[in-house]
């Protein structure tokens, strides 16, 4: 079966049956968060999520490369009052199933809707978890480095005699630093808090993220023409970003329209991608300077 830049529908754990073992480099996903949305595509009580979730997972866990990295985007639910647990019992589970929690990355929703809660403030992150099946996987940090930003000008403005050796960590977690060697350095690599805006002009999928976000990831995690999955692939935002990174995909979705809408966007971007390749082999045949 040739899955490669295909978007199927069906039971993503039952379409995976039939891809082969260590086959995707990157899943990125965001799964239904547990009882939410029940009128748009079903929803997962709260307390069974967990069993739904782990037969899944286990597929993921198979088409998964050795050296590649699972990230799922979810966020637990408010249930009479509280914070429900799913999503750190499916963390535990998960460890049990094989796979290693290895990182947890936030995302700050930069417009998140102002409100006000008797018990609570407005709920502005999600969790973007990320597991590995081994300690070693493919990482590309220089994809993602970022311009230094202000706090630098203060800081190492005025280095105290411990910024300028390694400075090993005083709980011992062996994460070090030599402050002094950032001096000078216009680009740093990022922290694991990602500052995005929610996507508000996807009016066809009442939870799409941003293309931005599986994009960090994407180059963070991927190199060109490698296969990332979205199992749960929604308006196709996973997939679009894959091609607009010269990478290939596959996304799954039981909905049927759902499905529609992924393969009218990416059909769409590809479209786009390739008239601007031809305009760019234009300017190039007649000697012109590209614009942009
Ligand atoms: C949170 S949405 C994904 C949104 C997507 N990230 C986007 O940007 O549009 C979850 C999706 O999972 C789909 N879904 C629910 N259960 C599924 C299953 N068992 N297999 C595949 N897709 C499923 C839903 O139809 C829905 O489109």
């Amino acid at each position: 079966m040739n899955f490669l830049n295909q978007i199927i529908q069906g039971d993503c754990e039952e379409v995976l049956k039939q891809f082969p073992d260590n086959s995707i480099d990157l899943i990125f996903t965001s799964p239904p968060y547990a009882d939410q949305r029940k009128r748009t595509y079903g929803g997962i009580k709260p307390n069974e999520y967990v069993n739904w979730f782990m037969p899944k997972s286990e597929q993921f866990l198979r088409v998964l490369k050795p050296t590649g990295t699972f990230i799922l985007n979810i966020k637990e639910r408010v249930v009479n009052g509280e914070r429900h647990t799913y999503v750190i019992e499916l963390i535990l589970k998960m460890r049990e199933q094989g796979w290693l929690w290895t990182e947890e990355y936030m995302w700050h929703k930069k417009n998140s809707y102002p409100g006000k809660w008797p018990n609570r403030f407005r709920d502005s992150w999600e969790r973007l978890l990320q597991f590995n099946k081994h300690k070693k996987f493919n990482m590309y940090q220089e994809e993602v480095m970022v311009p230094v930003g202000d706090w630098a000008q203060d800081r190492l403005a005025n280095l105290s005699e411990t910024d300028k050796v390694r400075d090993e960590s005083k709980v011992g977690s062996g994460f070090g630093k030599n402050i002094s060697n950032w001096v000078g350095r216009d680009i740093v690599y990022p922290n694991n808090v990602i500052h995005m805006a929610t996507e508000c002009n996807n009016k066809n999928h009442s939870a799409a993220y941003p293309v931005d976000l599986p994009a960090w990831f994407i180059k963070l995690f991927t190199k060109r023409d490698e296969v990332i999955l979205d199992p749960f692939i929604g308006s196709g935002t996973t997939a679009v970003a894959a091609i607009e990174l010269s990478r290939s995909y596959v996304g799954i979705d039981i909905s049927a329209d759902y499905c529609d809408l992924s393969r009218e966007r990416t059909s769409g971007i590809q479209m786009q991608l390739l008239n601007l390749r031809e305009k760019q082999e234009t300017y190039r045949a007649n000697g012109e300077v590209e614009l942009g």
